[in-house]
C-alpha cells in the first residue's frame, strides 16, 4: 500500500521488515525537511524577520497537529522531546522523582523496553521506590486479572508499553487505566511501537503520561513527544534549563519560568524534526489509521500462516494481536539468520531488541523480529518464506 510514496522502496530491491526499529520515510517528510533547509532556515520565536516568523508559525501549528492526532485537550499538553526515551526519562525524573516516596510501588512487566525500565531502576536505587512486575499470561499478555493481583495499597504507578517491541501484544490501555484510576494509580504509556499503527485517544483511554518517537511513524529521528495531562505536566520540574523556557532571571539567582509548553522545552528545539513529525502525522491521517491497521493485521496473519508451514522455525508470539513476529530458525543464532536474510536484501532485527528481560518470558535470549508496516506486501512475505525455505545451506552462505 502507498509504496510509490517512498523513493527508497522504488530505488532497488529492498524488503524492509524492521519497522519496529525505525520506519522508512516518505518523500513528503523528506521534502518538508528539505524545504526548511533550502527555503526558510531560521530559529523560532527569536527573530523578527519573515523566515523566522514563518517557521515559528509552522512549528506552533505542529503542536496542534499532534494534539489532534492523540486527541489531547490542550496544545500545551504536547511537549517536543528528542524521542520516546527522553520523554520517558523526563516523566520519571521530572515528575515521579518529586511525587513518589520510599516504599511506593511501580508496576511494569518483563516485556518492557529498556527506556521504560531503567529510569525506574534509578529511582528504586535513589529513593527506595519498589519496581514490581505484572505477571504475563501464557500468551505473554497483561490481563486485567493479573494487573489486579499485582496492585497493592502501595502501588502508585503502572507504566506499560501500549504495544511491546518483541512480543508485539497490544495492551488494553483503556481498561487498565480505568482500574488504576479507581485506585489513584498513575498510568504511563510508552507508545513508541503503537503511535503509527494503533489509534491513541489520551482522553478516552484516560492516559496520564504518554511517550512516542517520530522515527517509528515515518518521521525523522531525534524528535518525539511527551504528553501529560495539564495538571500533572504543570507540576513537572524541568530536567533541562536554558533559553526559551525562562521568563526572567537575575544575578541574585531569581528565575521565573514560562508557562507550558515552553518551560519544558529548553534551548533551540529540533525545528526540522518537529516539522517532519508534523508532516508524517498528516501523511498517516491522509491514508487513514484504520485502513493502515486493518491492512497490517491482515498481513501479519498471512505471515504467521506462511511461517507455520515451516517446521524448522519456532514462532514465539503466534497468538498475539500485534504486527510484530518473533521467531528463530531452530538451532541457528538469530544474528546469523539476519545476516543470511540480508544477502537477499531482507532487513530484520535480531537480538534481544533492547528488551533484555524478555528472555525470562520466551525462555530464549535472542530472536529474529519481523515488524510490519503498510508498505510491506504478501509478495515480500512470500520472498521471505522462500529464502527461509532455502536456508539449509545458511552456513555456507554467510561464512
Ligand atoms: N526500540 C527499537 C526496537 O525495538 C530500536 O528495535
Amino acid at each position: 500500500m502507498n509504496r510509490e510514496d517512498f523513493t527508497i522502496l522504488n530505488n532497488g530491491k529492498l524488503i524492509y521488515f524492521d519497522n519496529g526499529a525505525t520506519t522508512l520515510k516518505p518523500d513528503c517528510v523528506r521534502d518538508t525537511i528539505n524545504d526548511y533547509y533550502n527555503i526558510y532556515t531560521s530559529n523560532i520565536h527569536r527573530g523578527d524577520y519573515s523566515s523566522s516568523l514563518k517557521v515559528s508559525e509552522l512549528y506552533d501549528n505542529c503542536r496542534e497537529e499532534v494534539r489532534d492526532y492523540i486527541n489531547a485537550k490542550y496544545c500545551c499538553e504536547i511537549i517536543f522531546t528528542s524521542g520516546a526515551t527522553e520523554s520517558l526519562n523526563d516523566i520519571v525524573f521530572g515528575f515521579f522523582r518529586h511525587n513518589l516516596k520510599k516504599g511506593d510501588e511501580v508496576l511494569i512487566t518483563e516485556s518492557e523496553h529498556a527506556s521504560n525500565v531503567l529510569p525506574w531502576f534509578i529511582l528504586q536505587k535513589e529513593m527506595g521506590i519498589v519496581v514490581k512486575y505484572i505477571s504475563l499470561n501464557e500468551n505473554y499478555e497483561v490481563t486485567i486479572d493479573n494487573l489486579q493481583k499485582a496492585i497493592t495499597n502501595k502501588t502508585k504507578v503502572v507504566s506499560l508499553a501500549h504495544v511491546t517491541n518483541v512480543i508485539g501484544d497490544v495492551r488494553d490501555i483503556k481498561n487498565i487505566a480505568k482500574i488504576c484510576h479507581e485506585k489513584d494509580i498513575f498510568v504511563v504509556v510508552d507508545a513508541a511501537q503503537s503511535a503509527a499503527h494503533e489509534k491513541i485517544d489520551v482522553v478516552d483511554m484516560d492516559i496520564d503520561f504518554l511517550a512516542f518517537s517520530a522515527h517509528k511513524m515515518y518521521g525523522p529521528t531525534g524528535v518525539g513527544v511527551l504528553y501529560g495531562k495539564f495538571n500533572l505536566l504543570k507540576k513537572m520540574i524541568p530536567c533541562r534549563y536554558g533559553g526559551g523556557m525562562n521568563a526572567i532571571f537575575n544575578n541574585d539567582g531569581y528565575v521565573e519560568l514560562k508557562d507550558l509548553p515552553d518551560r519544558l522545552e529548553a534551548g533551540t528545539p529540533n525545528i526540522e524534526g518537529v516539522l517532519g513529525l508534523c508532516e508524517c502525522i498528516k501523511y498517516i491521517k491522509k491514508i487513514g489509521l484504520e485502513k493502515i491497521n486493518k491492512y497490517e493485521h491482515d498481513l501479519r496473519k498471512y505471515l504467521i500462516d506462511r511461517l507455520s508451514e515451516l517446521d524448522f522455525i519456532t514462532v514465539y508470539n503466534k497468538n498475539n494481536n500485534g504486527i510484530i513476529v518473533s521467531f528463530n530458525i531452530n538451532g541457528v543464532f538469530s544474528q546469523d539468520t539476519a545476516i543470511y536474510l540480508d544477502k537477499y536484501n531482507i532487513c530484520v532485527r535480531a537480538g534481544n531488541h533492547c528488551a533484555k528481560m524478555v528472555k525470562n518470558v520466551f525462555n530464549v535470549a535472542n530472536t529474529v523480529r519481523v515488524s510490519l508496516s503498510f508498505y510491506n506486501t504478501k509478495e515480500e512475505v512470500d520472498l521471505l518464506i522462500n529464502v527461509l525455505k532455502n536456508s539449509k545451506n545458511i552456513w555456507e552462505e554467510i561464512l
